[in-house]
C-alpha cells in the first residue's frame, strides 16, 4: 500500500513539473492558518463584490491563507476546501501580481513562479484589474477529466468554479479584503500570454485588494 501511495506521489510531480516546465522558482508559502476568521454568517452578511481597490500588496501569509481557502487540500487523502465533481480537481489557480505570475500547486501547498513580468492588464478586461494587487485566473485541465465528453467538461468546469470562487468570496469578506469574480475576461489572451495547454481551459478570473 505505501509503495503504491509512493509510486502515485512520484507521477503527480513529475506530471506537475512536466506540465508547468518553465517554472522559474518554488515559493514556499507559509502553514496556512485553518482556525480563527469571522463567524460564517458574519462573512455571508459582508459578501459583495468590489471594484475599487487600494496598490497595497497583499503578504505572503495572506495568500498562503487565500489559496488554501480557494482549492487547499484539507484532508490526507488529497481532497480539496471546494468540492470537485468526479473528485477531478481540474482546476489550476494562475496567481497574477505586479511582481509575476505563478501557479498554485495545492498538494504541495507552494507557488510556482512562471515569470517575473507583471502581466495584470491580461487577467481581465476591467481597468481596475490592471492595478489591484492580485488577481487569480481560474484554468480547467480537460485532460484530467477523463472519460467525459467536451459537453460535459465545459458544464462541471462551470459548476465547479462556482464553488471555489465562493470560498474565495467569503475569505475576503472574512479578511476585510474585497474581491470581484469576472466573467469578461479575454480567454484567446490569457491562453496566449500564460502559455497555456491545449487541454486548459479558462473558466473565470477573480480580482482582489485591499477596499479603497
Ligand atoms: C459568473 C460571474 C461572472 C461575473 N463577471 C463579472 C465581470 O466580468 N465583471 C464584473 O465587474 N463583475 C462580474 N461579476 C460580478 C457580478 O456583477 C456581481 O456578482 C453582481 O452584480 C451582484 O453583486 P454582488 O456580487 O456584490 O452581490 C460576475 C459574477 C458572476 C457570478
Amino acid at each position: 500500500m505505501k509503495t503504491k501511495i509512493c509510486n502515485i506521489m512520484i507521477i503527480f510531480f513529475v506530471s506537475v513539473s512536466f506540465a508547468f516546465s518553465q517554472v522559474i522558482e518554488t515559493v514556499t508559502l507559509p502553514e496556512p492558518q485553518k482556525t480563527g476568521g469571522m463567524p460564517l454568517f458574519e462573512a455571508l452578511n459582508l459578501r459583495q463584490s468590489l471594484r475599487d481597490y487600494t496598490i497595497q500588496e497583499i503578504d505572503l501569509q495572506t495568500k498562503s491563507n487565500l489559496l488554501w481557502a480557494a482549492f487547499g487540500v484539507n484532508r490526507e487523502d488529497g481532497k480539496r476546501t471546494s468540492p470537485t465533481a468526479r473528485d477531478w480537481r481540474e482546476f489550476d489557480i494562475y496567481v497574477v501580481t505586479a511582481a509575476g505570475w505563478y501557479v498554485y500547486d495545492a498538494e504541495r501547498h507552494l507557488l510556482l513562479k512562471m515569470s517575473s513580468d507583471d502581466r495584470r492588464e491580461y487577467a481581465g478586461r476591467q481597468d481596475f484589474v490592471h492595478t489591484a494587487p492580485l488577481t487569480l485566473i481560474y484554468v480547467a485541465d480537460y485532460d484530467r477529466m477523463e472519460g467525459a465528453s467536451d459537453e460535459i467538461r465545459d458544464f462541471y468546469s462551470a459548476t465547479d468554479v462556482g464553488f471555489i470562487s465562493q470560498n474565495v468570496y467569503l475569505f475576503c469578506a472574512s479578511e476585510g479584503l474585497g474581491t470581484c469574480v469576472l466573467g469578461q475576461v479575454d480567454r484567446d489572451k490569457i491562453r496566449e500570454v500564460f502559455k497555456l495547454r491545449p487541454g486548459q481551459r479558462v473558466i473565470l478570473s477573480q480580482t482582489l485588494g485591499y477596499p479603497e
